[in-house]
């Protein structure tokens, strides 16, 4: 299966797409934790991200759709992979319609996690004080979500408008939602 996973920041994805992707057996590839995985580790992409992170806006397209292209590239993906956090703005999900094309990989389900916004803000505090994540502040958080309406939820209408999207209630508990998920992917 080729997924992608959208919804705003707190909705669950990372925490559902872990167990998606050890049920089939397929890579998560989150552009969160490789951003954070780069800036932890001090690459010349950690640097040049850190900022935007931690101001709660997005990296360039331009840098996001060539990173993704390189993981894509990689022979673990041969099976399907599940996407989350890419793609983030309209033009990234034109690209990767392109990419996929091209290397013959075509979506087979494209989420969408629903979830109230006062819900969101609320998990992402709780988690902000276990996570370390520099972008779990109130401050911050509440940059993320606008963020998110401006230039992601179009996303979800860009595919909306394609029959492709799959809505899934994100309200309950973490089981729950994984049930409910499970169904869809049936
Ligand atoms: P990213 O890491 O993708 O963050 P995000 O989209 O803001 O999403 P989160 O990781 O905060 O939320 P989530 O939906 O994964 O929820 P989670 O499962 O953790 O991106 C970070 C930054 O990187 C961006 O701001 C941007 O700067 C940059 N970036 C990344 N991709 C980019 C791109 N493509 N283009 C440009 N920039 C990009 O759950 C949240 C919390 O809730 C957890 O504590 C969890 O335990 C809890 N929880 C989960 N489910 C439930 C439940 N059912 N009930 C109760 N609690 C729950
Ligand atoms: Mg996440």
């Amino acid at each position: 299966m080729k997924i992608v996973f959208l919804g705003p920041p707190g909705a669950g994805k990372g925490t559902q797409a872990v167990f998606i992707t050890a049920r089939l057996g397929i890579p998560h590839i989150s552009t969160g934790d490789m951003l954070r995985r780069a800036i932890a580790e001090g690459s010349a992409l950690g640097q040049k991200v850190k900022t935007v992170l931690d101001a709660g806006k997005l990296v360039s397209d331009e840098l996001m759709i060539e990173l993704i292209e390189q993981r894509l590239q990689q022979p673990d993906t041969q099976k399907g992979f599940l996407l989350d956090g890419f793609p983030r703005t309209v033009p990234q999900a034109e690209a990767l319609e392109v990419l996929l094309k091209k290397i013959n990989k075509p979506l087979t389900h494209i989420l969408l996690l629903d979830v109230p916004e006062k819900v969101l803000v609320d998990r992402i505090l709780k988690r902000g004080k276990e996570s370390g994540r520099s972008d779990d502040t109130a401050e911050v958080a509440l940059k993320r979500q606008k963020v998110y309406w401006e230039l992601t939820a179009p996303v979800a209408d860009y595919y909306g408008k394609l029959g492709r999207l799959i809505k899934v209630d994100g309200l309950g508990t973490i089981e729950e939602v994984q049930g409910k998920i499970s169904a869809v992917l049936e």
